[in-house]
């Protein structure tokens, strides 16, 4: 069974079964346990066209499967180091199964080598064998799907910004300051970090996010002109929101150092971002920084210290996230569609699944 969507209209979507073809020798099929679903992922969609996500896993023409992270069991295999039971967390589709091509096979880990993935990045198409992971606590399963790659992103981020003194800024904006990557952020700006963090949210989220306790200060899209406009900042835009864009670079002029495009959250609001004063908006693509950090500390040295600082924030915060379960396709749908029309209550995280 596989939930896929319109391509042009994330709104129409539908529930498929296609015929499952025998496998091959050498690949294993995979039966999706769970999987997480936040506005990431319904950014995966937006975007989809542009960066490439509905290449991971095809579907019909005109339509595509959203990548979601999860974990799933190896249901069926011809692989000979890939025992039927073993338990798999990465980038799986909205299906209850996939077919995997392993390439590399280690104690720790796989990547899929299948054709079609070979082009997009490669953390992307690793997997890792959770009995072997040090340290692996499956109680930590649904908290990990939420957060761990969204966090990661938000470790790069901060770390990004570290590494290049913050383009000599004081201090730093978020924008959808009640998003999961944003707050990841935060947290780890406001503990490791000299500098001021600012949360930009919508009034229903302003209360969560002041409770969150990580930013110094919360305000509204519609109150940014009460920030001090000499203030000379970073803005790490997780909204996408061109009128709030325009707004803060309007607001704080030549003082904005450095202009960080992360995410789409307000994926209908997008627009133009030229002639805007202060410096000019920039994409931030986390895969780059993860290469970037491979070359400086190595492959070992990059997993840990992040894993060293996930571990942190696994033990310190998340305790109030609200973990949601949904089974089946009317549930899947349901969260879908909530998602993408932006009805999800920020201290909800929702785990899914098609099984
Ligand atoms: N570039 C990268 O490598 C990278 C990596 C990870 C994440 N990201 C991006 O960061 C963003 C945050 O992802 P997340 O999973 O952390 O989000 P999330 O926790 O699901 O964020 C939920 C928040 O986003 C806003 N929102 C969500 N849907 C909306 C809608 N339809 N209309 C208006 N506002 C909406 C609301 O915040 P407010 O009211 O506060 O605006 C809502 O509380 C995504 O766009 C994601 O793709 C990028």
């Amino acid at each position: 069974m596989d939930f896929i969507v319109d391509r042009q209209d994330l709104r129409s979507c539908r529930v498929v079964s296609p015929p499952s073809a025998p496998l091959a020798d050498g690949q294993v099929r995979l039966r999706i346990k769970k999987f997480a679903f936040t506005a990431n992922n319904v950014t995966y969609g937006a975007v989809g066209d542009m960066v490439g996500y509905w290449n991971f896993f095809p579907a019909e023409e005109g339509w595509g499967r959203i990548p979601v992270w999860g974990i799933a069991a190896v249901d069926e295999s011809g692989h000979a180091e890939l025992p039927v039971g073993e338990r798999l967390y990465g980038y799986l589709p909205m299906s209850t199964g996939l077919v995997l091509t392993p390439g590399r096979v280690t104690a720790h880990g796989l990547l899929d080598a299948a054709p079609h993935r070979a082009a997009l990045p490669e953390v992307y198409n690793q997997y890792t064998r959770l009995a072997a992971e040090p340290g692996y606590d499956r109680a930590h399963d649904d908290r990990r799907m939420l957060l761990q790659p969204l966090f990661l992103t938000a470790f790069l981020i901060d770390d990004y910004l570290d590494d290049n003194d913050f383009f000599g800024a004081t201090t730093v904006v978020l924008a959808s300051a009640s998003s999961k990557t944003a707050f990841s952020a935060a947290y780890l700006l406001s503990r490791n970090r000299s500098c001021s963090v600012v949360g930009l949210t919508s009034a229903p989220n302003r209360a969560f996010v002041e409770g969150l306790g990580c930013y110094d200060r919360v305000v509204g899209y519609d109150q940014v002109g009460e920030l001090p406009a000499g203030d000379r900042i970073v803005f790490v835009d997780m909204a996408g929101d061109a009128a709030v864009l325009r707004r803060v670079h309007e607001h704080f002029g030549d003082n904005v150092a450095k202009s960080c495009q992360v995410g789409l959250t307000h994926w209908e609001e997008r627009g133009g971002s030229e002639g805007l004063p202060g410096a000019r908006p920039e994409f931030f693509f986390a895969p780059s920084q993860v290469d970037k950090r491979r070359r400086d500390w190595g492959a070992a040295g990059f997993q840990e210290r992040s894993a060293r600082a996930w571990q942190t924030f696994l033990d310190e915060t998340a305790d109030w996230l609200e973990i949601v379960h949904g089974r089946g396709a009317e549930a899947v749908e349901r969260v879908y569609r909530d998602a993408v029309d932006g009805r999800i209550e920020p201290r909800q995280g929702h785990i899914l699944s098609l099984n």
